[in-house]
């Protein structure tokens, strides 16, 4: 059986923005979002347009830049002003797509929205069309899945499907489902919902309990076809589910799960660095994937057995993610060739004046710092190219 895609929805820029000290600017937000478009991945929620005029501006230029090559996502609670906010930002995009939210959970309806379930159904359904009279390209997103009632999450996902819902995600919004529990929320929509396979079934985990990447995995194991997913697992309290694990585990078991990404797994790591230096959220040394032991042998035994066969204690290469070593640490002594070989096993292709440009930078930074490291290289770049 030929391999199935799994698509990559990134929300570094809207739900890893929320992540308390994660805040970043309108053209922090361009550098990620080119890196983003670097690492393939296919939407980019860039934003959440009504919650502030910066955003809506973020959303508005990721949108004009970067939209010939991702799909760029708007969010919108199921309001009309939001929508309208986020058709606005949206409106000189080339692959556009908004992504509604509505509550659907007994603890949300009485709590929050002080809605019922007739409430709940028709507020989605109208806000799906609304939506879908701009692009064909809709999501919805019943917050608070993993808590809401099997039968009337069925009900909420095939009356949004009706209404022109083309992905329909199922978010566990406080990280509460355990991998075998959201298996079988995601396998009972299969089962249930008559209209299923007219839309994507989605996942949006949040790591609350640690289980945000084994839970998407499950879901893929369901049938789920998309991920939301952030560099480093940024976002809200314990974050989501991180990208770079879930794109690696995916490659790294394609035996087991057969779907694929259409991620360039080699950029992961320079990606998690740029990411990480903008935000000021460090890496942990030992972070699966793009932490700087993720592929350090210290064990005299193991350091044996990696150099007779990599393969006996390595399943990934740690250039298949990017990761080109700790001892390339450039200082203003190391020169242009030195510097334009690092650029290039950092993964860039920078055209001459481009290249002058960010050397000349390195050099003025190397006279105030005394070691240039990969994120430093990558700031220079994403400052460059982001001016270009
Ligand atoms: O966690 C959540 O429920 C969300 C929704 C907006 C999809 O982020
Ligand atoms: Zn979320």
């Amino acid at each position: 059986m030929s391999s199935e895609q799994i698509i990559i929805f990134d929300t570094t820029l809207r739900d890893g923005e929320q992540s308390p000290g994660c805040s970043m600017n309108t053209k922090e937000k361009l550098e990620v979002a080119r890196a983003l478009v670097d690492l393939n991945v296919d939407v980019i929620e860039a934003g959440f347009p009504i919650a502030s005029p910066g955003d809506f501006e973020a959303v508005q230029m990721i949108a004009e830049r970067f939209s010939d090559r991702s799909t760029i996502c708007a969010l919108a609670r199921s309001r009309e002003d939001d929508i309208a906010k986020a058709k606005a930002a949206l409106a000189n995009a080339e692959k556009r797509r908004i992504h509604v939210f509505l509550a659907t959970s007994a603890i949300h309806r009485e709590h929050k929205l002080k809605m019922d379930k007739q409430q709940i159904i028709e507020r989605a359904i109208s806000s799906v069309a609304d939506a879908k009279e701009f692009c064909d390209d809709v999501e919805f997103s019943p917050e608070d899945a993993a808590r809401t009632e099997l039968d009337f999450l069925c009900e909420v996902v095939e009356k949004t499907i009706a209404a022109g819902a083309t992905t329909v995600n199922i978010p566990d919004t406080v990280g509460y489902a355990t991998p075998n529990h959201y298996f079988k929320v995601i396998s009972y929509l299969k089962d249930n919902v008559s209209n299923i396979d007219k839309a994507i079934i989605s996942t949006h985990c949040h790591n609350d309990l640690g289980l945000a990447v084994a839970n998407s995995l499950s879901a893929i194991e369901a049938g789920a076809r998309q991920v939301e997913c952030t560099i480093n697992g940024l976002g809200e309290r314990a974050g989501n589910a991180a990208l770079e694990e879930v794109v690696m585990a995916l490659r790294t078991r394609a035996d087991f799960y057969n779907v694929h990404t259409n991620i360039k797994t080699e950029r992961l790591f320079p990606t998690s660095q740029l990411v990480s230096s903008i935000t000021g959220m460090k890496v942990q040394r030992n972070k699966a994937i793009v932490g700087r032991n993720a592929f350090a042998h210290e064990a005299g035994i193991h350091q044996h057995g990696v150099l007779q066969e990599r393969t006996t204690y390595e399943i990934m290469r740690a250039e298949d993610v990017g990761y080109a070593g700790e001892n390339l640490v450039l200082g203003k002594h190391s020169g242009r060739h030195a510097f334009r070989d690092r650029v290039k096993e950092l993964g860039f292709e920078l055209d001459d004046q481009t290249f002058q440009k960010t050397f000349d930078d390195f050099i003025a930074l190397a006279d105030k710092k005394k070691e240039i490291y990969d994120s430093d290289i990558i700031a220079l770049i994403d400052n460059r190219m982001t001016d270009a």
